[in-house]
């Protein structure tokens, strides 16, 4: 029976806010302090030394692979990269009408109905085809880059590793070892972080025991919104819109002062600076004084963005940069274009979707919260005739 408080009202938490919803080992958020781990490793830890396959292991099955472990998983990842015909045809078709997101989520939803094991609901079928998600979703979002920009598709390079493949299907040359880095850096800092919106969104959608397909689905179709994923795209944007530094300042005093959102700047859960933001900030630093002149615009821009929002707004409001905020000059530098920067996060973010959703499976129980109903009952009916 649900406790009603003093005024006959029950305990209304909008948005969840502070309110646990389930249990797990994969990955713990120190909002207070800044921290993040993956079953206990520090994402700096992580940041330095592995890579995004490992990864898929380690947040899949609760620890590091040992050789053989990490050589079975790069093999699945590799042999799954390819993409149905009928998949490519609806990617050509959508390139350019949709967002890169709303492709990337039609996709990977078309996608069961070339998978035989949809609807075997075994923990085996279940993993097997979390691999294929995850494998997959790169080859979708490279062969997206492709059409959208005119070219043909470009079959996976199964001597590639994860990233380097992804680059090489979207590229269609090998990457240099500073884009691989970046992207090796991006793909881990993004594939885990908690109960966030879209993670829910999946565990939503797969505790009713609907397949995984659908799982992820909900979970592409969560994370685009600029309050979420979408606010990478949405950071840069703002940048080119103040597009000299020196109008750094006033952009940002006028956008707060009309009670604007800064995108790439505040968090529920992380009251101190995201620790994923500042391994990202390492990269941009770098092109403050670099070659290119977009990009020494762009980093003088997020940087004295960073300052004024934290002079004004770190302390005092909990409000720091987040993950999303310096992402994407650093994309940029690896050469992806900003239409892509959401879907690329969906692609690493589908690690720790499928983690999660195999893992509340284990024990899972129907997400249904209560609503207080606040309208009218045992109305009247009135028939058409003699309404106003
Ligand atoms: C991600 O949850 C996760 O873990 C997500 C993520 C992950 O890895 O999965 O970390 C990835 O989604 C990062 C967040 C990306 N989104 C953005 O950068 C969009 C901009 N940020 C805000 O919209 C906001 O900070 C949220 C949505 C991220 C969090 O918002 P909350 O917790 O719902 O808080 P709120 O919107 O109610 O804000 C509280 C106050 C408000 O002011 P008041 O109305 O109380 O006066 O803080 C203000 C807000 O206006 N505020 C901001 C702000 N963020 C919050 N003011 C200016 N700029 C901002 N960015």
């Amino acid at each position: 029976m649900v406790e009603l408080g003093g005024n006959g009202l029950p305990q209304i938490s909008k948005g969840l806010e502070g309110v646990y919803v389930t249990s797990s080992s994969i990955s713990k958020v120190n909002g207070q302090e800044g921290k993040l781990y993956y079953r206990g490793f520090s994402i700096e830890s992580l940041s330095e030394n592995s890579n995004f396959e490992e990864v898929v292991y380690l947040l899949i099955n609760g620890s590091l692979p040992s050789k053989p472990q990490l050589d079975e998983i790069t093999a699945q990842l590799s042999d799954n990269r390819d993409l149905p015909d009928g998949i490519i045809k609806i990617i050509k078709e959508l390139s350019g009408k949709g967002h890169p997101m709303d492709i990337l989520r039609t996709a990977v939803s078309a996608l069961s109905s070339y998978d035989k094991e949809v609807s075997d609901t075994s923990p085996a079928a279940n993993m097997n085809k979390s691999l294929r998600i995850i494998s997959k979703m790169s080859s979708i979002v490279a062969a997206t880059g492709r059409f959208v920009s005119g070219k043909e598709y470009i079959a996976p390079d199964k001597s590639l590793d994860y990233v380097e493949n992804f680059l090489y299907m979207l590229n269609g040359e090998r990457p240099s070892a500073e884009q691989a880095d970046i992207m090796r850096n991006m793909f881990i800092l993004h594939a885990e972080h908690s109960t966030n919106a879209s993670t829910f969104g999946t565990l939503v959608a797969g505790s009713t025991l609907a397949d995984i397909y659908s799982a992820i689905t909900a979970g592409i179709s969560v994370l685009k919104g600029p309050l979420h994923g979408g606010a990478d795209e949405a950071a840069l944007r703002m940048m080119r819109e103040i597009g000299d530094p020196e109008n750094t300042e006033s952009y940002i005093e006028s956008a707060l002062e009309g009670k604007k959102k800064i995108m790439g700047f505040g968090h529920r859960v992380y009251k101190a600076y995201d620790p994923r933001a500042k391994i990202i900030k390492k990269y941009l630093v770098k092109y403050q004084n670099g070659q290119f002149d977009e990009l020494r615009k762009l980093a003088s821009i997020a940087l004295r963005a960073e300052k004024l929002m934290i002079d004004k707004l770190g302390a005092s409001r909990g409000i720091w940069p987040n993950v999303d905020f310096f992402a994407g000059p650093v994309y940029l530098a690896a050469g992806i274009p900003p239409e892509l920067f959401t879907p690329i996060f969906a692609t690493s973010r589908s690690a720790g979707w499928c983690a999660h959703m195999l893992d509340y499976w284990k024990d899972n129980k129907l997400f249904r919260p209560l609503e207080w109903y606040t309208g009218s009952i045992d109305l009247e009916y009135i028939p058409i005739e003699k309404r106003q």
